[in-house]
């Protein structure tokens, strides 16, 4: 069998251009731009990269972004006053505070200080429990990109196997609890769970986030099921930096039904499905219906 490609960026395009075109409609008919706010403590590179394109795609679906630069030796308190400045201001409706922050700052008490309704990456601990329990919160975008993908792809996703290899509250555990919202059968498996493989190969979902290059090879996938691919990992290979996922792709597309690439899988959904969350969010604080399409 040879796998059907699911191509998370022209996935990602299409959810934006459902936000856009919400958005349009939010500032023509109700006079009220969605504004989303990034903060960045400190210069990490990979951060700088990530929020300039966070910052790029919010302007260019129509929605205000407010940028956030502070030195990397600015303290708590510092930053916790901008947190409440941004949660106080009703031009914001969403909130992004980039991690990892420098090793001085709780990120914990940074994340929980944020306005659980502005907490477009729904790391809140007030979302956490609201997605546990079943109720309407702010959802992480990587995994509600997953989600959007896979109901894309099978329509209802009731019933069938899942296997989530991963077990971090950004991805794993919320991945979990977002199939079991559309009863699927939910393992959470990772990296020392017994016989993997077998473990692996009893999916119709496997969702790889364990964040070890290559690690879920053709021989951990049922024939017909869907991987996704949430790893991506920089390696060295014939004196060439390449990314990869954590599914050996080449094997693992060999036996299933469809798999999502690295680069151009999962990686293009997480900015879309903030730009998403942000436009609940303002939804939301304005009593209007949620987005269509672009929710949990
Ligand atoms: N750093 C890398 N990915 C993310 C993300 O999704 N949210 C935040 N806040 N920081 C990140």
């Amino acid at each position: 069998m040879t796998a059907t490609v699911i191509d998370g960026k022209a996935f990602a395009a299409k959810v934006r251009g459902l936000v856009q075109a919400q958005v349009a409609n939010l500032i023509e008919v109700q006079g009220i731009t969605p504004g989303l706010a990034v903060v960045l403590v400190g210069e990490d590179p990979a951060s700088q990269v990530y929020v300039r394109n966070k910052h790029a795609s919010t302007i260019e679906v129509g929605m205000a972004s407010f940028e956030h630069r502070l030195t990397v030796d600015t303290s708590e308190a510092v930053l916790l006053a901008l947190i409440h400045r941004l949660n106080a201001d009703p031009a914001v409706h969403g909130i992004l505070v980039q991690l990892p922050l420098p090793g001085h700052l709780n990120s914990e008490l940074i994340i929980n200080t944020i306005d659980p309704a502005k907490d477009v990456d729904g790391f809140h601990i007030s979302n956490v429990g609201l997605l546990g329990t079943g109720q309407k919160s702010m959802v992480p975008c990587t995994p509600l990109g997953c989600l959007m993908m896979l109901r894309d792809h099978h329509g209802s996703l009731s019933g069938l196997n899942a296997v989530v290899v991963g077990r971090s509250n950004i991805v794993g555990k919320p991945m979990a609890q977002l199939l079991l919202g559309d009863s699927c059968t939910v393992t959470i498996a990772h990296s020392r769970t017994k016989d993997l493989a077998a473990v692996c190969r009893g999916a119709d979902i496997l969702v790889a986030a364990v964040g070890r290059p290559e690690m879920i090879t053709g021989d951990f996938v049922k024939p017909g099921a869907t991987v996704i691919d949430v790893g991506i990992n920089r390696i060295e290979r014939d004196g060439k930096t390449k990314l990869v996922g954590d599914v050996h792709y080449a094997s693992a597309a060999a036996v299933a039904g469809a798999i999502t690439p690295v680069p151009g899988g999962v990686g293009p959904m997480t900015i879309a499905c903030l730009l998403a969350n942000t436009l609940t969010a303002c939804c939301r604080a304005n009593g209007l219906p949620e987005p269509v399409g672009l929710t949990a």
